[in-house]
């Protein structure tokens, strides 16, 4: 193994001569084990710049980029180098069996999930009148906001995804069990805790002699009766003819069996769920400079009548602004999504990037970079209505680049965009008080730790902006419960 080693460093020496070109700067050895690795990875990006290359996270060189324009020429412009994934040898070959599409590597396997993708998750009718279902909630019980929040966007993966409801996530079957499964996941993804990911071939030790790998098999047992109990009951469905058109029934046309297995929901709701709390944060603490100039624009375009639609979002330009200005302040994502890995040898900038490099583009580096976003704590929706030199056609982020671009982009900013329209069409979000009446403060750096990054709970007022508002509230959740009757659980 030693040899190996040696042997593999030597090469890399030869490569670097013969490109004459180095390795991007970056420091010797690399902190690890960090409860939040993003606040890390952004100071050795101020210290070292753009693109530094970290010593020591796995077997392979690890480059750490840290502007938008790094990420755009690398990841983007130069998709096909930069797409593949990272070998995770025991999350996704051994617990995954090498079907779980976000750590397989570009290739044959990942094209048909990426096409079929977009075509199950555009669903309008079903966010719409979950968003319904979402704002009366918030009318009827603001205390449990957060709750609310993650409800809705569970309930709108889980309809695109098996068509079925959840109407509670503390009970609902299919949201627990997801959940477990994501733990199973992130409890094995953790750098450093297998020796397996260092040196591959251990993975082939009978699972006899080899507690550890005893335990991630029985592990994945558990993930394919998760996804063969959820398969059986849309068979079933299909076959009683009450099933409604879905992920799944999409695949099953096409494919007649499922040769993926969709990924664990709770890693893309906490995206929507996480997103949306966070703009929640931004209105108690910056809500005086923007919630007026939003209501303004509401009331203008939509009027008091109904809630804001789909259709209104073309018109609401600052609206637009605030749910973008919210994907860039507090990326959920903070590390930007799963690594990226380097199929070919490539020079960027006078700098060597070997091929086989692991490549992080943290959004927390990216979207607080002070030249592309002056002030970057501060919340600020006008930055989206300015011509600014940024990559890409959003002027953020949020979704990562090129090829591995997230297939949910399009659900993720049209729920985000029409909840914060909604939100504050019908209500006005302030600080909370304490006893004695005064505005309690929110700490906006107070975020998880973890793959995704999402606000800690904070307190918060949410009032209707008048009791003309709230019924209107109410009458649009009684005609959405109705028509969404269809996609009732228990058929
Ligand atoms: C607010 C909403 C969302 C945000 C901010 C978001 C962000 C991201 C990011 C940053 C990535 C990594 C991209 C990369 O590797 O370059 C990603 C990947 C992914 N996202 Fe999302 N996402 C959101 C919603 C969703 C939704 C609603 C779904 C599905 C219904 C979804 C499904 C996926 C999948 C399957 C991948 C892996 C793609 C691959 O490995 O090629 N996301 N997302």
């Amino acid at each position: 193994m030693h040899r190996e080693l040696t042997h593999h460093k030597l090469h890399q020496t030869l490569k670097l001569r013969a490109h004459g070109a180095r390795l991007p700067p970056g420091p010797k050895t690399a902190k690890t084990g960090l409860a939040k690795p993003w606040l890390y990875f952004r100071e050795l990006s101020a210290q070292y710049g753009d693109v530094v290359s970290v010593p020591g996270l796995s077997s392979n060189p690890t480059i750490v980029l840290g502007s938008a324009r790094a990420a755009w020429d690398l990841l983007e412009r130069r998709g096909a180098v930069y797409s593949s994934r990272p070998r995770f040898v025991v999350g996704g070959e051994l617990l995954s069996g090498g079907m779980r599409g976000l750590m397989a590597p570009y290739g044959d396997f990942l094209a048909p999930l990426a096409q079929a993708a977009p075509l199950g998750l555009h669903a309008a009718p079903e966010r719409r009148l979950e968003s319904a279902v979402l704002v009366r909630d918030l009318l009827k019980d603001p205390g449990c906001f957060r709750e609310h929040l993650e409800r809705y966007a569970a309930s709108v993966i889980v309809l695109v995804t098996y068509g079925r409801r959840v109407t509670d996530v503390a009970s609902d079957e299919v949201v627990r069990r997801n959940v477990e499964a994501m733990g199973r996941l992130t409890s094995v993804n953790i750098p450093g805790k297998y020796a397996a990911e260092r040196y591959p071939a251990l993975k082939y030790i009978p699972a006899m002699f080899a507690p550890w790998k005893a335990e991630v098999l029985k592990q994945r047992q558990k993930d394919i009766q998760l996804y063969m109990d959820l398969l059986n009951d849309i068979k079933d469905k299909v076959a009683r003819g009450v099933a409604t058109p879905c992920f799944t029934t999409h695949l099953l046309e096409e494919q007649g069996a499922l040769g993926i297995l969709p990924t664990p929901l709770a890693r893309r709701s906490v995206q929507t769920a996480g997103t949306l709390a966070s703009f929640f944060l931004a209105c108690v603490k910056f809500g005086h400079n923007f919630i007026p100039r939003a209501q303004e624009e509401l009331d203008r375009i939509v009027g008091r009548d109904r809630l804001p639609a789909f259709e209104d979002m073309e018109e609401l330009e600052y609206v637009r602004a605030i749910a973008s200005e919210t994907f860039r302040w507090r990326p959920v994502a903070v590390l930007g999504g799963t690594p990226h890995a380097s199929t070919a040898d490539d020079v960027y900038n006078g700098m060597f990037i070997p091929k086989g490099s692991t490549i992080i583009a943290p959004l927390w580096t990216i979207h607080l970079n002070e030249k592309d976003f002056p002030e970057p704590h501060e919340f600020k929706p006008e930055r989206f209505l300015e011509q600014r030199d940024f990559p890409g056609t959003l002027g953020h982020t949020a979704f990562g680049w090129g090829r591995r671009i997230c297939p949910g982009a399009h659900l993720g900013a049209a729920s985000v965009n029409l909840n914060i329209a909604r939100i504050l069409w019908a209500f006005n979000v302030t600080p909370a008080k304490d006893e004695t009446g005064q505005d309690i403060d929110v700490d906006i750096f107070a975020f998880t730790d973890g793959f995704n990054s999402s606000p800690l709970p904070f307190p918060c007022s949410i009032l209707p902006r008048s009791q003309y508002h709230a019924e209107v509230v109410r009458r649009t959740h009684e005609e959405a419960v109705n028509e969404l009757k269809v996609f009732d659980s228990s058929r």
